[in-house]
């Protein structure tokens, strides 16, 4: 299949292929979607297969108003009109007892559905154009970063998707926070820019799930399936370094044990560091690694004869609990305390 280029612009040729049961990677403020039309089993298994992604993993139903969240749910309950009336148009993904509108295919099998309001103008007009809600996984192929750029997308699915819409980087850089609204008290399963204290002003109590910052245990079945899977890794292996500046600069530069060592660390890092290095923003901005992390992630793969890549700790507040949460998957949990 040959992948169409469509420009921002052309948002009409990307519904027309949605509407005749196609896939195609669209922008999003937080990282690029791979579309299909949520009510359309046979388009939305074309991404299960694109992707290469277990059958099992659910997906995010992408809505344009407010209001067309209630055909996918039971309730569109108190809790999530207050979460829908702070965050949306947002990177914050809502999950609810399913209707009978999703199907098993869209919600994995389970009996809830993950539906979010993106803030991209340019992912809502698709949306709206299609007439339909669109499922949207992240647009990499299962297991590798999240693709914030058109080129990301072609990297990984060029020859396997109908088309891409290109709206230049995205901003955000990762993705969206999962809130959970079926558990007894909210729970967060994967951290985003939507934090955990910005969600428990608004809810009063909320809990962060144990597999966010912990590896699965044995036999253990995870609220949401995405965290069985490995994630977000480059082909080189990652270790997390946890230490200031001193300490990580001083323990790389030390290393004689492996050959072939780069850093995956803070702008102010690189002119101490004296192995190939990779930025993945300021140390005191947050929200630039988060907007950095994953193209980073995958220009370490592209530095020649590199095997192990050692990363700079994120601080764990605000957004920094989601760039931590994707580097410790990106590690496979490999933190050392320097
Ligand atoms: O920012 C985002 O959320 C992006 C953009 C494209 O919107 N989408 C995205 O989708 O990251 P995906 O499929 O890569 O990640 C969705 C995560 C998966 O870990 C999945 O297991 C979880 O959400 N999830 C989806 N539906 C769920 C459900 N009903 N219950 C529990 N977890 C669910
Ligand atoms: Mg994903």
């Amino acid at each position: 299949m040959k992948t169409q280029i469509l420009s921002q612009g052309d948002t009409l040729a990307a519904a027309k292929i949605l509407k005749a049961g196609g896939v195609v990677a669209i922008p999003t403020e937080t990282v690029y979607g791979l579309a299909a039309n949520a009510f359309d089993d046979a388009a939305v298994k074309k991404i299960f297969i694109a992707k290469g992604r277990p059958s099992d993993n659910p997906l995010i139903v992408h809505i344009s108003k407010v209001d067309e969240i209630r055909d996918l749910v039971q309730d569109f309950t108190a809790e999530a009109q207050k979460l829908a009336d702070t965050f949306w148009p947002g990177p914050l993904t809502i999950i609810l007892k399913k209707s009978d509108a999703i199907s098993k295919i869209v919600s994995g099998g389970l009996d809830s559905v993950a539906v979010r309001l993106p803030g991209h103008p340019v992912a809502r007009k698709v949306i709206r154009e299609t007439g339909f809600p669109l499922v949207a996984p992240s647009a990499n192929t299962s297991g590798s970063p999240s693709p914030t750029s058109a080129a990301h997308v072609i990297a990984d699915l060029d020859g396997k998707i109908d088309a891409i819409v290109d709206a230049g980087s995205c901003k955000v850089g990762i993705e969206s926070t999962v809130v959970s609204l079926c558990e007894y008290v909210p729970k967060i399963l994967r951290p985003g820019a939507v934090t955990f204290e910005q969600l428990n002003r608004v809810l009063g109590n909320v809990k962060i799930d144990d597999a966010v910052l912990n590896p699965l245990g044995e036999g253990v079945r995870p609220i949401s399936p995405g965290t069985k899977y490995r994630h977000y890794a480059p082909k080189t292996k990652v270790i997390i370094l946890k230490g200031d500046r001193d300490a990580y600069v001083d323990y790389i530069n030390n290393i004689r044990s492996v050959k072939n060592v780069a850093a995956l660390c803070y702008d102010e890092d690189i002119p101490y560091l004296k192995v190939p290095a990779i930025s993945y923003g300021r140390e005191s901005d947050p929200n630039l690694q988060a907007e950095k992390l994953f193209n980073a992630l995958r220009e370490i793969d592209k530095i020649e004869n590199v095997d192990t890549v050692y990363a700079r700790c994120p601080a764990q507040s605000g957004i920094g609990l989601a760039v931590y949460n994707r580097l410790l998957r990106a590690a496979g949990f490999n933190v050392v305390e320097i």
